[in-house]
């Protein structure tokens, strides 16, 4: 049977494939809130209905949080590669719902002025459409040859824009069922619209909630102000120090272990012709504001990284109020590169805080995530056939990128199940995860479904 046979078949049933992707993403799967956990069950429910149609031995995977979804496909009979196919079925927090040009769960295709079209809703992109490459893959190389060319083990969790608190248990009890010759992970983006890309390291990410504690109830600041320890200006200070005037951050000991990358491999960025202008206007901004003697694509990909990502205290509401807050709370996370080890960072910037506190400033500490960086050989006969499909796909070799999100599980994956991933995604750096108006190209996801048509396809041989 010839490839382009399934490729046309993608084709034709592309405005199906829509379809379904739209069911998909009418569902408000958000994992992180407490009322979305029977969308979360509907969303896994709905994939369970998807890949039993097409003829997998799936079932629903209870966990103390959201469900895991596996479905395993052995049609290609035991002389065939096995893969285990990862994405995330959960999505992010929609709001604030007020700057969506469109209703977050009420998936459109709209056409945009340079003449792209975008399909817009939450989990378009991250992690919905790009899942949804993969299973309309499947459909159509079932559909044209009867069954797919290597067997496959389809693993997707609900709580992966959650921390993935169920993960590294569920791994461990189940273990052997999740054996595969390699993962296939789909959760990362492409070069650029043309240019598809296989993504070779991640960045690791810690997370801190710290909270401040001073008086033991909220004072009139013109009662006490001028004697009482203010928690906000506390906290606001500890933060503000924690990048000099270079960039770099200041917790002792953040840098050790951290090496810059090989010439080879800084060739190898010079050479992708990063427009770091673009990158940064797609945003709204000019000015890199990182370390000051790294290059963008540096700072994102091979830099470690602090981030204040939410602060609270005191009033902010309408109008004023002369209050001297008792507490004030922050959010910070660490994105990490290779050499450093999240429980050390971890404790180094706790005892960084620590050593800041006066007298009668009590602090306390929770934990949200912590995982180390990732790096992925490059030279395996994998990664080898997927190259050329994805050039055979777009006319263009993948570029070998860095990434600076972080997708804990692959990780995970390495360490328990002895599996190395191929991370291979169609997503855009200007897609908008995580924000209003998320979109996902029309040209991301037919190009994702037709590259994975061609990697499978790849990977049997
Ligand atoms: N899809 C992203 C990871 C990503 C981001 C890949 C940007 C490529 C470019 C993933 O869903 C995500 O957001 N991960 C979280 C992990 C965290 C919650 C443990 C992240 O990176 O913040
Ligand atoms: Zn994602």
């Amino acid at each position: 049977m010839s490839i382009n046979a399934i490729l046309s078949r993608v084709d034709a049933d592309f405005p199906k494939s829509l379809d379904r992707l739209f069911d998909f993403l009418r569902i408000p799967s958000i994992s992180a809130d407490p009322s979305h956990k029977d969308d979360c069950v509907r969303a896994a429910e709905w994939l369970v209905r998807e890949l039993t149609a097409l003829g997998f031995d799936a079932s629903l995977r209870p966990t103390p949080l959201h469900p895991m979804v596996i479905g395993h496909y052995t049609k290609a009979g035991p002389d065939k590669p096995h893969v285990l196919f990862y994405a995330h079925y959960d999505v992010q927090p929609a709001d604030p719902l007020e700057l969506w040009d469109s209703p977050p769960f009420e998936p459109v295709v709209k056409t945009f002025p340079d003449g792209s079209e975008r399909i817009l809703a939450r989990g378009a992109q991250d992690d919905k459409g790009q899942l949804m490459t993969f299973l309309e893959a499947c459909r159509a190389l079932i559909a044209e040859t009867g069954k797919l060319p290597v067997n496959v083990t389809f693993f997707s969790e609900g709580e992966e824009e959650s921390g993935s608190p169920s993960m590294i248990p569920f791994l461990e009890a189940n273990k052997a069922e999740l054996s595969a010759d390699v993962a296939l992970v789909c959760d990362t983006e492409m070069w650029d619209r043309k240019t598809p890309a296989i993504t070779t390291m991640l960045r690791g990410l810690v997370g801190e909630e710290i909270s401040l504690r001073c008086a033991s109830h909220d004072l009139h600041s013109g009662a006490f102000g001028g004697a009482a320890l203010n928690p906000l200006q506390v906290l606001t200070k500890i933060l503000g120090d924690l990048h000099d005037d270079k960039g770099r951050v200041t917790v002792p000991g953040f840098y050790d272990g951290v090496a810059d990358i090989s010439p080879t491999l800084r060739a190898n960025w010079d050479n992708l012709g990063f427009d770091a202008a673009a990158f940064l206007g797609g945003a709204g901004l000019k000015t890199p504001a990182g370390e000051a003697d790294r290059t963008v694509l540096e700072q994102i990909w091979s830099r470690p990284t602090c981030e204040i990502n939410g602060l609270a205290g005191g009033y902010a509401g309408p109008g004023f109020k002369t209050v001297l807050p008792a507490s004030a709370e922050a959010k910070v996370s660490f994105r990490l590169v290779a050499g450093q080890d999240p429980q050390k960072i971890r404790a180094a910037f706790r005892q960084y805080v620590r050593d800041r506190l006066p007298p009668d400033a009590k602090v306390e500490f929770r934990e949200h995530g912590g995982s180390p960086a990732v790096h992925v050989a490059i030279d395996g006969a994998a990664v080898g056939k997927a190259r050329a499909a994805l050039e055979a796909e777009w006319g263009k070799a993948p570029a070998l990128v860095g990434s600076g999100g972080s997708i804990p599980v692959v990780g995970n994956f390495k360490s328990i199940l002895g599996l190395d991933s191929l991370m291979i995604g169609f997503g855009l750096d200007d897609d908008r995860i995580h924000s209003p108006n998320e979109k996902y190209e029309v040209t991301s996801y037919h190009g994702g479904i037709r590259s994975w048509v061609r990697v499978l396809d790849a990977l049997a041989s």
